[in-house]
């Protein structure tokens, strides 16, 4: 009991003089502004007991290893905060998001290579942002977006090897931008950086002859805005099938083989995702040799995978029957960006028509050689892209037909459906 009330005691009269000052650091006003010195005193952590009316804090070349949460919550007016020539590694989340009103921040000559970047979404009253000389590898793409009054960013001397476009485009307010002294990576994806410097923005950006390329080899050293254009385009799949229109005698068993042709630079990475009744398959191409064997190294090394993704783009699926039935996507992927494209296949039986996994009916009228197959009246088109392509494939011109007409004999005849952005319809006959 007597502990509470000298506890009591002592919030009071810490509330009536309300002038705590850290014991380590140094109290003072001026001009309206509450300061506090905490500079050079090898302080491993932040001091605790603030007044909460501190307006300008310096703890600037101290031993702080890192911030924690809520490090500055005692603060929240705090409009200046200087942690300069510390030794941060990390700025733990909700270290700084409390600090609404503040209007300049450094954190420069640190090792942070672990910083809270959604914190930066509540400083939206920032106006000076220091964060050179640190690790900083990356900043996501939208780590600036409530940034809407920084004049000032900082980021030389650190790590970065990309900036993803579009980084700075939400400070409008900017006029100093320094970035130089980062070990970036002059790819396809940096190329928008020189566009941006040179053209698009009226930001001063200083010491532009350090901000260089450190890879590729061949560029090393390179001023990002003295790049020469690359040749970079996103990437532009088209899925064609095997086997198509020209004479192919089909067999039960026989071999489906779908060719994902890609075009982009840099060369996209391929991925196949095949949905079939049995369950999805995620495939990173190549996942076999060009001896149609898994690549040594893989789990399942020298065996025939069931889907075999060869390094061309091709996917052949072997001993084609309703299990492989089901929807075959191939992704492709560069820096620049992504496109798929893909088909349903199913097998159905001729005449009777077939249907597709959109429960869309197909019906079959076999003619001799090249025919269409004509969608049912109901069926509505999904949109211009949705452009179906029947194309009716015979085994040869006259055995076909007789294969059709020995249907009641208990000979079906399959039909392979592709379904998709178009279908191709293949005759399979079963002798
Ligand atoms: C901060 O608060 C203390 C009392 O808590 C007061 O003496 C001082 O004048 C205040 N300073 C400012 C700048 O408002
Ligand atoms: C940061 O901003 C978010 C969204 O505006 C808010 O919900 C959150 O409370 C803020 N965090 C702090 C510590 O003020
Ligand atoms: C891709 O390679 C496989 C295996 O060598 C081959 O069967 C297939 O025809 C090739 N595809 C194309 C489009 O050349």
């Amino acid at each position: 009991m007597q502990e509470l009330q000298l506890l009591c005691w002592a919030v009071l009269l810490g509330l009536g003089l309300g002038q705590a000052c850290p014991g380590p650091c140094d109290c003072g006003e001026k001009y309206g502004f509450q300061i506090i010195d905490c500079s050079y005193r090898d302080l491993e952590a932040v001091p605790p007991g603030f007044p909460a009316n501190v307006t300008t804090l310096s703890l600037s070349a101290n031993r702080l290893p890192h911030l924690p949460e809520g490090a500055f919550r005692e603060v929240p007016q705090l409009q200046s905060l200087w942690l300069a020539h510390n030794e941060i590694r990390k700025v733990a989340a909700g270290a700084l998001a409390s600090l609404g009103r503040l209007k300049n921040l450094d954190l420069s000559h640190n090792l942070i290579s672990d910083f809270a970047w959604d914190d930066l979404h509540n400083l939206s009253a920032l106006h000076f942002l220091k964060m050179d000389s640190n690790e900083l590898t990356f900043i996501p793409r939208d780590a600036f977006r409530s940034l809407q009054a920084l004049r000032s960013l900082q980021l030389n001397h650190n790590r970065l090897h990309m900036l993803a476009e579009g980084t700075f485009a939400p400070l409008t307010l900017l006029s100093h931008l320094q970035i130089n002294d980062n070990p970036f990576d002059c790819t396809c994806s940096i190329m928008w950086f020189k566009t941006w410097a040179l053209t698009t923005t009226t930001v001063s950006i200083p010491e532009q002859d350090k901000i260089t390329c450190t890879s590729p080899h061949v560029l090393k050293g390179t001023p990002l805005t003295r790049l020469l254009p690359l040749p970079c385009s996103a990437p532009l799949v088209q899925l064609t099938y095997q086997p198509s229109q020209d004479g192919a005698e089909l067999q039960p068993g026989f071999v489906l083989a779908l060719h994902c042709d890609v075009e982009g630079q840099p060369a996209p990475q391929l991925h196949w995702h095949i949905q079939t009744p049995g369950g999805t398959a995620e495939i990173a191409s190549p996942n076999v040799g060009a001896d149609g064997r898994a690549l040594p190294g893989s789990p399942a090394a020298s065996s025939r995978p069931r889907f075999q993704a060869f390094a061309n783009g091709s996917l052949l699926v072997p001993d084609f029957g309703k299990l492989q039935e089901g929807t075959y996507s191939c992704l492709a992927t560069n820096e620049l960006g992504s496109a798929e494209s893909s088909v349903n296949v199913a097998l159905a039986t001729p005449g009777q028509g077939g249907e597709d996994a959109l429960g869309r009916r197909f019906h079959g009228n076999v003619a001799e050689g090249t025919g269409c197959y004509t969608v049912d009246n109901e069926v509505q088109p999904l949109g211009p892209e949705d452009d179906v392509l029947i194309i009716y494939l015979s085994r040869t011109r006259g055995p076909e037909v007789a294969a059709v007409g020995h249907r009641a004999s208990g000979q079906q005849p399959l039909r392979l459906l592709l379904l998709g952005q178009s279908l191709l319809l293949l005759f399979l006959t079963s002798f």
